[in-house]
């Protein structure tokens, strides 16, 4: 069996960083395997979602890297860039009992360092086919999980909140998918998924959603226990497997098949 690779898409602050650590913690205590998580958004703070301390991104390791060129060489001289960045990304590796992460950090700055780049992308590539599961929390488009990795993505979550302009941004990301189709990253299955939802979605909703090709399409409720949990500072994943969130992402997850 290969390596699954789930990927969370959808505009800021609709809840892919939330999702993402529920579906982790379904992962972990529904499915057997190793995790390793991509913290693929530089403003997402995954880790503190997922209870785990952060020393570096590959982001800093980039910028550590061309400060090295720069200075014509030091600690990189005698090994090939890629062995170089290997060793400094398994470095930056946080592990904890079955799931792993790595944060991408900021994206290149002005100073880009664009040859790194695809070697970061094949070590971060290949450090995924040492689990049975990726789960890649993305910042905002599908043009960044493209830079970050050539992994086929099986299942894409696209978030929304519960608003027509969230639908028209879920699908913008759908559109965007099938037109990178071929040349870009590869997606097996797509799933659409409204999240803070009180109560029932209203049927005009699910209409417009259905007209749109958003289907399947999830709701998970809104539920003040992960408000609870942001003003304590208590990661999302520690959250009770009874909390309505939790039962909903459970649902979900089982429902897409995984
Ligand atoms: N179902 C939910 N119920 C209540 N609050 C939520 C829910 N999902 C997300 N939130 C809150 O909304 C905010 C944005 O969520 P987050 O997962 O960080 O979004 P994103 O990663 O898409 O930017 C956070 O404060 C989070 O705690
Ligand atoms: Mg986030």
């Amino acid at each position: 069996m290969g390596t699954v690779t789930i990927a969370i898409a959808g505009k800021g602050g609709t809840g892919k960083t939330t999702l993402a650590a529920l579906l982790i913690k379904f992962l972990k205590t529904e499915r057997k395997g190793y995790i390793l998580a991509i913290d693929g958004d530089p403003s997402s703070n995954l880790n503190l979602a997922l209870g785990l301390e952060l020393k570096e991104t590959v982001g800093g390791i980039r910028e550590e890297a061309l400060q090295e060129v720069q200075a014509g060489g030091g600690s990189t001289r005698g090994i090939s860039k890629h062995d170089w960045f290997e060793y400094r990304i398994n470095q930056a590796l946080v592990e904890s009992p079955r799931l792993d992460l790595i944060a991408m950090g900021r994206p290149e700055g002005p100073g880009c360092y664009c040859a790194a780049n695809n070697i970061i992308r094949a070590v971060i590539d290949r450090l995924g086919d040492e689990y049975d599961y990726v789960v890649i929390d993305n910042e905002a488009g599908m043009e960044h999980i493209s830079r970050q990795t050539t992994r086929h993505i099986d299942y894409l979550f696209v978030v929304s909140d519960p608003t027509l302009r969230g639908l028209m941004a879920a699908h913008g990301i759908k559109e965007l998918v099938r037109e990178l189709g071929p040349h870009g990253t590869r997606v097996s299955r797509m799933f659409f998924v409204v999240n803070r939802v009180n109560g029932t979605l209203p049927e005009m909703f699910q209409q417009k959603a259905a007209e749109m090709g958003l289907e399947p399409l999830f709701a998970l409720p809104a539920d003040p226990t992960i408000g609870e949990f942001d003003m304590q500072g208590r990661p999302i994943i520690e959250i009770g497997v009874d909390a309505p969130i939790y039962q909903a992402v459970r649902e979900l997850a089982i429902k897409a098949g995984l």
